[in-house]
């Protein structure tokens, strides 16, 4: 098998190569020359395609390397939660099969080998029913190297539900659909996937600039993208100070486990109040959903902050687990001159 997917490898680098000379011609996806052929017969290996899927998607490879996707079975904190891989159950999301294997919003098999290769390229976009290369993807459109299949479904949700939508833990899907966003069939890619004006692929052959989506997939390991993930707002009413804040996430807030929001109230340099929201707390806000707390001021009271600050599991000791980091992130803060 792991021949078979060099050869793959050697004969599609060749046909890059040819890509590159005569800008198209003797490589188009099957028929016509001996090269051609033999990619057809392959079996797409999962492997050493994502160098080769790199050659001509250089731009989408090098954000896909950046994203947590890349790095799903390597991460130390996989490793170390899923008990050095020996947990089975946790396995088939963080190193899976090709998810048109068992259906789009389907949880995916685990694959056999390339475990440390994580999500790849290959794992999202190849029809598995086909024993040639052949991506779906949202266009319309007609590359040398692989065929291509329009499919609307890969600007749903139901392509993200395969793995973000099974285990309770880690399930962003359900949350989402029962809100506002879901409700108004806004999907995870338009906060997930900005998309920019580019071309699909970085080669010679001349193409039209059409929107391509951010492969980093940027969540909560992104300082930046987390800020938008909450709000908090303060004010007072009778004599309280009320907190409110608000989930402007597109699901549950913290999105899912491993992770705590925690909201600071401070009056005169003294932490008066403190509330925990997470996974583990089953209390994670709703998507849309804003709580309000109060706290009741004290005669002369001059200045009060409210603030949120974001924590993601860590790992600790050696072969002790994860636990909550003792630094985390302040996505909002908020204060008032009483
Ligand atoms: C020889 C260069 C080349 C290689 C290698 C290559 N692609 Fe492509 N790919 C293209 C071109 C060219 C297009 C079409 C661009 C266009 O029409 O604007 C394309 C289109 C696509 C699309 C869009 C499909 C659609 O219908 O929206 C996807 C997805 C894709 N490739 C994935 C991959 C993956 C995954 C690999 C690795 C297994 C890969 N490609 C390898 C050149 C290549
Ligand atoms: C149904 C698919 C699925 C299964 C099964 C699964 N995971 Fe995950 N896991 C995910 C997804 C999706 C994410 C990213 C979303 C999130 O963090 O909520 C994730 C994220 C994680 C993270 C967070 C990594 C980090 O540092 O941000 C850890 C740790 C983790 N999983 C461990 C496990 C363990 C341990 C098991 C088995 C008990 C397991 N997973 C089973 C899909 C799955
Ligand atoms: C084949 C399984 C699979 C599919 C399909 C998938 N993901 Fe993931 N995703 C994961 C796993 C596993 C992780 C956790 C990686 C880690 O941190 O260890 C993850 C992580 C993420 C993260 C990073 C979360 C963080 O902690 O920063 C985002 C954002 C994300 N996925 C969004 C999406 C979206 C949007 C889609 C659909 C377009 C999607 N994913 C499709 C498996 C998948
Ligand atoms: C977690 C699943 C996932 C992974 C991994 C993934 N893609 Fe995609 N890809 C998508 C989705 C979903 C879209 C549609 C995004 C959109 O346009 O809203 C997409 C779109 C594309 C497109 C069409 C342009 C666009 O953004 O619409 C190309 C080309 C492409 N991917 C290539 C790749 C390559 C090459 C890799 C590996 C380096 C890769 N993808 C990895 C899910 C994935
Ligand atoms: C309105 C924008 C928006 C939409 C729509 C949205 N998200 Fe998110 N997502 C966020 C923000 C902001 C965060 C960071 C805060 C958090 O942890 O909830 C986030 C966090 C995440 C994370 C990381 C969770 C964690 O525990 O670290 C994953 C994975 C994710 N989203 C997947 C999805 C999937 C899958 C969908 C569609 C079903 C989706 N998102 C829809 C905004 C959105």
């Amino acid at each position: 098998m792991r021949d078979r997917g060099r050869c793959v490898l050697r004969v599609v680098g060749l046909c890059v190569a040819a890509v590159a000379a005569t800008l198209l011609g003797a490589c188009g996806g099957g028929a016509g020359s001996e090269g051609a052929q033999t990619v057809a017969a392959q079996p797409p290996s999962l492997h050493d395609d994502i160098e080769t899927c790199a050659s001509c998607h250089e731009t989408i490879h090098a954000a896909w390397q950046m994203s947590r996707h890349a790095q799903s079975w390597t991460s130390e904190t996989f490793r170390v939660a899923s008990d050095n891989y020996r947990k089975e159950e946790c396995l088939p999301c963080h190193a899976p099969d090709m998810i048109q294997k068992t259906g789009l919003a389907n949880e995916p098999l685990l694959r056999d080998g390339y475990r440390s290769d994580g999500v790849t390229c290959i794992v999202c976009h190849q029809d598995a029913a086909s024993d040639e290369w052949k991506m779906h993807g949202p266009y319309e459109a007609d590359s040398p190297a692989h065929e291509t299949v329009q499919n609307d479904s890969y600007l749903t949700p139901d392509v993200c539900a395969s793995c973000h939508g099974h285990d309770a833990e880690f399930n962003q899907y359900h949350s989402w659909q029962d809100g506002t966003y879901g409700q108004q069939d806004f999907p995870c890619q338009a906060c997930h996937m900005p998309q920019t004006e580019a071309l699909l692929a970085d080669t010679e052959v001349e193409k039209p600039l059409r929107w391509v989506g951010d492969h980093s997939f940027p969540g909560s390991h992104d300082d930046e993208y987390l800020k938008t993930a909450a709000k908090v707002k303060l004010k007072v009413e009778d004599g309280a100070l009320v907190v409110e804040v608000q989930n402007q996430a597109g699901h549950f807030f913290p999105g899912g486990a491993f992770r705590t929001a925690v909201v600071d109230i401070i009056v005169d340099g003294v932490e008066v109040g403190r509330l925990e929201y997470s996974y583990e707390n089953e209390n994670q806000l709703e998507s849309g959903e804003t709580v309000t707390l109060r706290h009741e001021l004290m005669e002369g009271a001059a200045e009060a902050t409210a603030r949120l600050t974001y924590y993601k599991y860590v790992v600790n000791e050696p072969g002790t687990g994860l636990v909550q980091s003792e630094v985390g992130f302040v996505i909002d803060e908020s204060s008032l001159t009483l």
